[in-house]
């Protein structure tokens, strides 16, 4: 399973990077914003410095809603780096919008997706990934991480090759339970890649065997 960072904060990202883990960045326009990352030139040029920093797929969204938009922005962004993934909202005009990058070269992520016939759908187009938002589910009383072994299980049975992108992770074991389920990707706050490290027994036994190296110094 790969591992991506959902966030558009530089120190974060680098945080991630040097753990020597890290595949790719999924940002969209809230995660921008959140950074004050202001005008399209400013949004460019830090999608630029976020591919010179991590060597991997880098997501980044469009805000258009129409195809014709969809597709002008999402050359524009395809531009900057080679390793630039045309993020899309699962819309009509998404859809056909995916089929054309499909067709023309271009990766993609399909986003904002909440279920099995959405992800049937993307597969079709031919979406490199697909982000279903898992914690967002799990938010209204659904289990997120169902959806995510729903669909690999179709993916599987009818050899789709859209790679499937757990989104909205909110804590360390939806990795886990993620990672059971079949995801080819996680992408996740720093917060929950770094749950991963804790248990209180490594803290514990780890005190126990620097306390016992001081008898043998
Ligand atoms: O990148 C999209 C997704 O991960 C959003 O997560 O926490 O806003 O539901 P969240």
């Amino acid at each position: 399973m790969k591992f991506f960072i959902d966030t558009a904060n530089l120190a974060q990202i680098k945080e991630a990077n040097e753990l020597g883990i890290l595949d790719g960045v999924t940002t969209n326009p809230s995660l921008m914003a959140k950074e004050g990352i202001k005008g399209q030139e400013a949004i460019m040029n830090h999608y630029k410095t976020i591919c010179e920093m991590v060597d991997g797929d880098i997501s980044a969204e469009v805000i258009s809603t129409d195809f014709d938009g969809i597709i002008a922005e999402g050359k524009k962004l395809a531009a900057i780096h080679p390793n630039i993934i045309v993020k899309v909202p699962m819309i009509k005009e998404g859809i056909k919008a995916i089929k054309w990058f499909t067709d023309n070269g271009i990766k993609t992520n399909c986003t904002l997706v909440f279920s099995a016939g959405q992800a049937i759908l993307a597969a079709k187009a031919g979406a490199t990934y697909l982000s279903p938002f898992i914690g967002r589910i799990d938010d209204s009383s659904w289990d997120g991480v169902e959806l995510i072994a729903q669909i690999s299980q179709i993916y599987s049975i009818q050899g789709f090759k859209t790679q499937i992108l757990a989104a909205s992770i909110r804590n360390a074991l939806h990795i886990v339970r993620c990672a059971e389920a079949g995801a080819d990707v996680c992408t996740c706050p720093l917060d929950s890649i770094l749950g991963l490290l804790k248990h209180p027994l490594t803290d514990i036994g780890l005190a126990k065997f620097l306390e016992d190296a001081k008898k043998t110094a």
